[in-house]
């Protein structure tokens, strides 16, 4: 039998397929192990969640540049940096049926749990992945694909300085792909071999690293609770020095309450020099009129995560009565999104769509002007009032607006509210007003 915690999950992977969010990777062909494709809701959140991140980190400061570096760099970078000696995860190889675990994440450390063969000796198992640039064959053509977005920022720091000479403490920050070769993939989106980071590397003079580390940790958990994260499940772990990465002195992870355990979120690392000191980089402090190595303080945000949590964190269930939405036997699934998170903000409904004269007013007095107002506006005509309902609440549409024959009289149409079901009369000349006051 399956616990509460297994079926959230199941409900949750079930809901992200059904209606468009998250697809298994390479499904047709049987599916890829640590990879999945967004569908078109999915994209919508996890963009509004970018779009929320840069608005917060980059957008609404002066000392914040952007960056969208190459992920193909060269091979000097990751052996600078200690990744190609370094980047690596214990692994252990079934002796009989050949799986392979991660040996940190086993309870049984000799007993195969496939086949209960005999488990081999841990090894380091390093998880870049591999590729050429270029016809050539040779060592020289190697180069990896990034596994942190980070390093595009350190190696483009010479670069960001001339160009804009920005005054200690200043940050570069960037949103993209990273990949890594994950022994075991699991766990939905949590734990992938091509995912997404929000990354940011603020650069201080030495002394005031503790300053900007306490700072940053502040503005991480504000901006969870804008998006919509349940705060009372993230936890901060300082972690102890035997299971920080090679480059960081200080690293505090912000757990979350997964249904499948207390697990990283984000994280946030004090890198000190390490990075620049290695790509041999360094400023001119022209206040103290002195060539220095600036300290480094990382708050690191993983796009998949942060969507995971939220989609745990919205996710809600009527009673079997349905005491707030749709009367019936079945319980009532909906995501309780933010409107300013939420994939579509709203969605428009002739009462009947084989009525011209509603289908007409819908489309273009209440459709066309909230759509051009705020493009995430869906048209729903499919099925029964009812069925619309729960399909947008599946998706987290805040408001569902319904045209019926008395809008063709009174300018008027029913708003009804995503969590509490309640319905509203609200003239379509306010409607943008009223849901921008939702907002
Ligand atoms: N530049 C620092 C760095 O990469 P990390 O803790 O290894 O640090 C940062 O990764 C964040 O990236 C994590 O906190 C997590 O949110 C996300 N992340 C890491 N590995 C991941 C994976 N395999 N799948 C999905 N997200 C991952």
């Amino acid at each position: 039998m399956k616990n509460d915690n297994e079926n959230l999950m199941e409900k949750i992977v079930s809901l992200c397929k059904r209606r468009g969010f998250i697809f298994p990777g390479s499904e047709i062909y049987g599916g890829l192990a640590g990879t999945w494709d967004w569908g078109h809701f999915g994209l919508a959140l996890k963009n509004n969640m970018k779009q929320s991140w840069w608005k917060k980190f980059v957008d609404s400061r002066r000392d914040m540049y952007g960056v969208d570096a190459a992920i193909l760099m060269r091979q000097e970078v990751w052996q600078a940096t200690g990744h190609v000696a370094n980047f690596a995860d214990p692994m252990v190889e079934c002796e009989k049926c050949k799986k392979r675990f991660r040996a940190d994440q086993i309870e049984d450390k000799i007993k195969c749990a496939n086949c209960e063969g005999k488990l081999g000796e841990a090894k380091q198992f390093n998880m870049m992945f591999q590729t050429r640039v270029g016809a050539s064959e040779d060592s020289s053509s190697i180069s990896y694909l990034r596994p942190e977005t980070a390093q595009g920022m350190f190696v483009n720091f010479k670069n960001t300085v001339d160009a804009f000479h920005p005054k200690l403490p200043f940050g570069m920050a960037q949103i993209g792909k990273a990949f890594r070769n994950e022994i075991t993939p699991r766990d939905f989106i949590f734990r992938q071999r091509e995912f997404e980071q929000m990354e940011i590397e603020y650069f201080v003079r030495p002394e005031d690293w503790e300053k900007y580390f306490e700072y940053f940790k502040d503005e991480m958990l504000e901006w969870m609770e804008e998006v919509g994260i349940d705060m009372a499940g993230v936890h901060e772990l300082e972690v102890p020095d035997e299971d920080r990465a090679f480059y960081s002195k200080k690293t505090v992870d912000f757990e979350f309450d997964y249904p499948f355990g207390r697990k990283e979120l984000f994280g946030l690392a004090y890198r000190t020099d390490y990075d620049l000191s290695t790509h041999k980089l360094e400023y001119i402090d022209e206040e103290k009129g002195e060539k220095m190595v600036p300290h480094v303080i990382e708050p690191s945000f993983g796009v998949d995560r942060a969507v995971l949590a939220l989609l745990i964190s919205a996710y809600a269930e009527d009673l079997p009565t349905g005491q707030a939405g749709e009367k019936g036997d079945e319980p009532r699934a909906f995501l309780k999104f933010k409107p300013s998170i939420a994939p579509v903000i709203c969605a428009v409904s002739p009462l009947l769509k084989n009525k011209p004269e509603l289908v007409e007013y819908a489309n273009t007095k209440v459709f066309a002007p909230l759509k051009a107002e705020f493009g995430r506006v869906a048209w729903d005509d499919n099925g029964n009032i009812g069925k619309r309902y729960r399909r947008q609440d599946e998706i987290g549409t805040p408001f569902c607006i319904v045209v019926d024959f008395d809008t063709l009289t009174d300018d008027a149409v029913t708003v009804r509210d995503r969590d509490t079901g309640e319905q509203e009369r609200v003239k379509v000349s306010d409607l943008i007003s009223y849901i921008k006051n939702k907002f």
